[in-house]
């Protein structure tokens, strides 16, 4: 198996063993110095990112950005399809092979499912997938095992043997695609697919994980689903792949938890992610702003995981691990250590 991730693209989970995985991590911890400012390295000093974004992002898009800044790299962005020559009809084809002469590395989402593989495909250098339609999203999906990893390891337990719930739109949802594809990976892993009937996990990935031997259960009913879980992994009804505002909303605000449900239903200590944004709007409020002070509430700290697992991709596909200690030095401004 080849384990050099040198130039390649990320594109879905399906082009991972077990043992990038390993890589990824092992690499994402040693950027933790960086990532919270205890030093700075110069590593990528020159490189640019193009972070394009032809759909909304806050997250993903900053901290892809960040990540390749804790660097020392550069950053140029287009954001929204409507700021883009693709408005004026340019093909993915020649967007991609002029976006590609004007940096080192691309960043991309796009509202089309595949869309991403095609420029990727035209480009002549490495694309990172992040979010092509309803499909996948690869790093956020390497975020949130990062996470779970993490949380379960703060209890002294590891991802094979993990009981996971996945809540909300399973059907659009591209995090939960992704993730689905990565737990693949590990061993003995029950998994809760909790969703309305319309919107349950596209027949193909419950196939895959019960082929990896896992143990899945379809359920449209919360309180019964959560109820035995490490992770609670709630998502928002992705309104925006709909045909129609009236068909969304027949879905939002079917499983939201707050901390009532939680205290009555859940074993204590269960972990609560989501990938964000949570739909706050009290028509939806998937997760109750009444969890925020819930220490198992892990929101925040799997978005604070995406810049050293993103850090981690950076460096191994423009392949630089072994020279980013030797480019660094102790940072010089005033840092208010945030702990998690
Ligand atoms: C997700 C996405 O864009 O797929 N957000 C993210 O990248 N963290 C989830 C969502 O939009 O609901």
């Amino acid at each position: 198996m080849n384990l050099d991730l040198t130039g390649t693209h990320i594109l879905s989970i399906s082009q991972f063993e077990r043992e990038h995985i390993d890589l990824i991590f092992n690499v994402a911890d040693r950027m933790e110095p960086y990532a919270q400012r205890k030093r700075v390295t110069r590593v990528l000093e020159g490189a640019i990112l193009g972070n394009m974004f032809f759909e909304p992002s806050t997250r993903t898009r900053v901290s892809f950005g960040c990540a390749f800044n804790l660097l020392g790299g550069e950053v140029r962005e287009t954001t929204g399809v409507q700021n883009s020559a693709l408005a004026k009809g340019e093909s993915l084809y020649d967007t991609a092979r002029v976006l590609s002469g004007y940096s080192d590395i691309i960043a991309m989402r796009h509202p089309v499912a595949g869309s991403v593989a095609e420029f990727a495909s035209a480009s002549r250098v490495p694309v990172i997938n992040g979010g092509d339609g309803a499909n996948e999203h690869p790093s956020q999906a390497l975020l949130d095992l990062y996470t779970i990893k993490k949380e379960l390891a703060a209890k002294h337990r590891a991802v094979d043997g993990l009981r996971i719930a996945m809540i909300g739109d399973l059907k659009y949802g591209r995090t939960v695609h992704s993730l689905s594809r990565l737990l693949t990976l590990f061993s003995d892993v029950k998994v809760i697919l909790i969703s309305p009937k319309e919107l349950q996990l596209p027949e193909e990935l419950v196939e895959d994980m019960r082929l990896a031997g896992h143990d899945v259960i379809i359920s449209d009913q919360l309180e019964d689903g959560i109820g035995h879980v490490d992770i609670a992994y709630s998502t928002r009804i992705q309104e925006e792949r709909f045909a129609s505002q009236e068909e969304a909303d027949l879905y939002r605000g079917k499983f939201r938890l707050n901390q009532a449900i939680y205290t009555k239903y859940c074993e204590p200590n269960t972990v609560i992610m989501h990938p964000l944004p949570r739909d706050s709007r009290s028509t939806a409020n998937e997760l109750d702003n009444d969890l925020n002070l819930n220490p198992n509430l892990a929101i925040f700290r799997q978005a604070d995981n995406g810049i050293v697992v993103r850090m981690a991709l950076f460096a191994l596909i423009l392949d630089v691990v072994d020279h980013i200690d030797l480019y660094s030095r102790p940072v010089g401004w005033y840092v208010n250590r945030r702990s998690n």
